[in-house]
C-alpha cells in the first residue's frame, strides 16, 4: 500500500531511529521528514538513508502553520508521526516561552493544517492518522516508597536482567490524571490535550502515546547518558543532581521506534498507550553502569572513572521517579522490546566511543556555551 506520511523532528534523537525504520522497511511509503534544525537537529543521523527514493527531507518549523498546510496538501499526507518539540527540561527551566512555542503551538498548528486539508477531501478522515508522541512526565512524579528497590513485580525483555527493581508500589497508567511540573512536560501535557480535543471535537484520528526515558546512539549530549560518556572521556567531572536518587525507566530508542510503528498501524483510534521497559533504575546506579562500561571498553583499571562523579545542585523541582506501566501495549498490540538493558547499554556505549567524530561535531561551539551556562554555577 501507499501511503505518504510527514514524520516531525525526524532529525532528532528518537525521530531519525523512526524515520530510519520507517524509510527501510516501507518502501513503497513516502517518508517526508519536516524538521527545523534546531541545535538538537542533525542531519548527520540520518546520512545512511540521505539518498533513498522514498524519503525527503524538508527544512521547516511546525510553528508555520501556511507551511504546514502548504506540506500536507503538496504530498496528498495521510499520516503525521509528529516528534518535533524541544525535549530537555534544563532549558524549559531557563527558556519556557520556547517550549509554549514549540510544543504547543507547533502541535496545534500541525494539528490545524491536517485538519485543513483532510476535511477538504471527499472522504474526509477515512484511512488517516495523527499519532503524537508524548512523554511519562505528563503524569507527574511517583513516591519512592522502596528506596532500597523490591523485585518488580513486572517485566518486559527491556528490563534489566542483574537489577530488576521497583522503587515504589506505583505505576503510570494510561488512565493516571495528568499532573506535570516542569515547564517541559507542562507544555507536553498541553499539547496532549490539543491532539485529543481534536478527536472529540472534530473528529480527527488521532493517537497519543507517552514514553519513559530513551537511551541509545545519536542522543544529544545534554541528555544525562551521551553527556556522561562525552564527559568520561575527556576526563571532566560527570555533574549529578541532587544525592542521585531519582528513578528514571529507560528504554532502547529503537524498541522506542518499533512500538511507534505497531501503533501507527494497529493502534486504536483516539487511544492512548504507555510505552516503557520496566526497568526502573537510580541515577547514581546507573551512572555507574555507565563508568563501568566506559572504563572497561577503553582498557582503564576497573574503578577508575569514579572519582570524576560530583555532586552538584538539584535540578529545580526535579520528578523523584518515573515509572511506566506498559503492559495495555504488550497486552493488546504484542509489543515486546527487542533488547534487553545490558545488552542495549553496552551497544550505546560502543556507538559512543566508536563515533567519536558525531561528538566531537556537535560538542564544540554553541555547545560549549550551553554546557558553561548550565553548568558552571552548579
Ligand atoms: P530531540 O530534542 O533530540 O529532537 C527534537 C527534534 O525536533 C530536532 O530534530 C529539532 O530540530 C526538531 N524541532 C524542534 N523544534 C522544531 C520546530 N519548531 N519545527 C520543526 N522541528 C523542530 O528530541 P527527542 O529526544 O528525539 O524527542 C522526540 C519526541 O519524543 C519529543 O516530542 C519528546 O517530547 C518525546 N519523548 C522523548 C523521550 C526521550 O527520552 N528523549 C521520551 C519520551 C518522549
Ligand atoms: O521520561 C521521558 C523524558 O526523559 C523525556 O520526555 C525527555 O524529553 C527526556 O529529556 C528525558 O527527561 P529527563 O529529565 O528524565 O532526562 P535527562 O537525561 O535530562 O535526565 C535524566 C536524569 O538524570 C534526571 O533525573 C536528571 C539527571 N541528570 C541529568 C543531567 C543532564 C543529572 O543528574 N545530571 C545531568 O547532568
Amino acid at each position: 500500500m501507499k501511503r505518504n506520511i510527514i514524520i516531525t523532528g525526524g532529525a532528532g534523537f528518537i525521530g531519525s531511529h523512526v524515520v530510519r525504520l520507517f524509510v527501510n522497511k516501507y518502501p513503497d511509503y513516502h517518508i517526508i521528514n519536516v524538521d527545523k534544525l534546531t541545535y538538537a537537529g542533525n542531519l548527520a543521523n540520518l546520512a545512511d538513508i540521505e539518498n533513498k527514493p522514498n524519503y525527503t527531507f524538508i527544512k521547516a518549523d511546525i510553528c508555520d502553520f501556511d507551511r504546514m498546510l502548504e506540506l500536507i496538501r503538496q504530498h496528498n499526507v495521510d499520516g503525521i508521526i509528529h516528534l518535533a518539540a524541544e525535549s530537555h527540561v534544563d532549558r524549559s527551566i531557563k527558556d519556557p516561552f520556547t517550549f509554549a512555542k514549540t510544543n504547543v503551538m507547533g502541535t496545534l498548528s500541525l494539528l490545524q493544517a491536517a485538519k485543513v486539508h483532510w476535511e477538504s477531501l471527499p472522504e474526509k478522515y477515512e484511512g488517516k492518522r495523527f499519532y503524537h508522541i508524548s512523554t511519562d512526565e505528563v503524569y507527574g512524579a511517583l513516591e519512592l516508597t522502596n528506596p532500597e528497590g523490591i523485585e518488580s513485580p513486572f517485566t518486559t525483555t527491556a528490563s534489566s536482567k542483574e537489577h530488576h527493581h521497583a522503587y515504589g508500589s506505583e505505576f503510570f497508567l494510561e488512565t493516571t490524571k495528568y499532573n506535570p511540573h516542569s515547564p517541559y512536560s507542562a507544555s507536553k501535557a498541553s499539547s496532549d490535550h490539543f491532539v485529543r480535543a481534536y478527536h472529540d471535537t472534530y473528529g480527527m484520528p488521532t493517537i497519543v502515546t507517552n514514553c519513559s526515558n530513551n537511551y541509545g546512539p545519536y542522543q544529544f549530549p545534554e541528555k544525562l547518558i551521551p553527556l556522561f560518556i562525552n564527559n568520561i572521556r575527556h576526563r571532566k567531572p560527570l555533574p549529578v543532581y541532587g544525592k542521585g536518587e531519582n528513578v528514571r525507566d529507560w528504554l532502547y530508542v529503537v524498541d522506542h521506534a518499533r512500538a511507534i510503528d505497531l501503533i501507527f498501524h494497529k493502534g486504536n483510534v483516539a487511544e492512548t498507550y504507555n510505552i516503557g521497559g520496566f526497568n526502573e533504575w537510580k541515577n547514581i546506579d546507573i551512572i555507574k553502569v555507565v563508568i563501568r562500561t566506559v572504563d572497561r571498553l577503553l582498557g582503564n583499571p576497573e574503578g577508575h572513572s569514579d572519582e570524576l562523579i560530583t555532586y552538584v545542585t538539584d535540578r529545580a523541582g526535579h520528578d523523584l521517579r518515573y515509572a511506566i506501566d506498559s503492559r495495555k501495549l504488550q497486552k493488546e498490540l504484542g509489543w515486546e522490546p527487542s533488547l534487553q538493558f545490558e545488552e542495549g547499554i553496552e551497544k550505546t556505549v560502543r556507538w559512543y566511543l566508536d563515533n567519536q567524530a558525531w561528538m566531537d561535531n556537535i560538542t564544540s561551539g554553541e555547545y560549549e556555551r550551553y554546557y558553561d551556562d548550565m553548568y558552571k554555577n552548579r
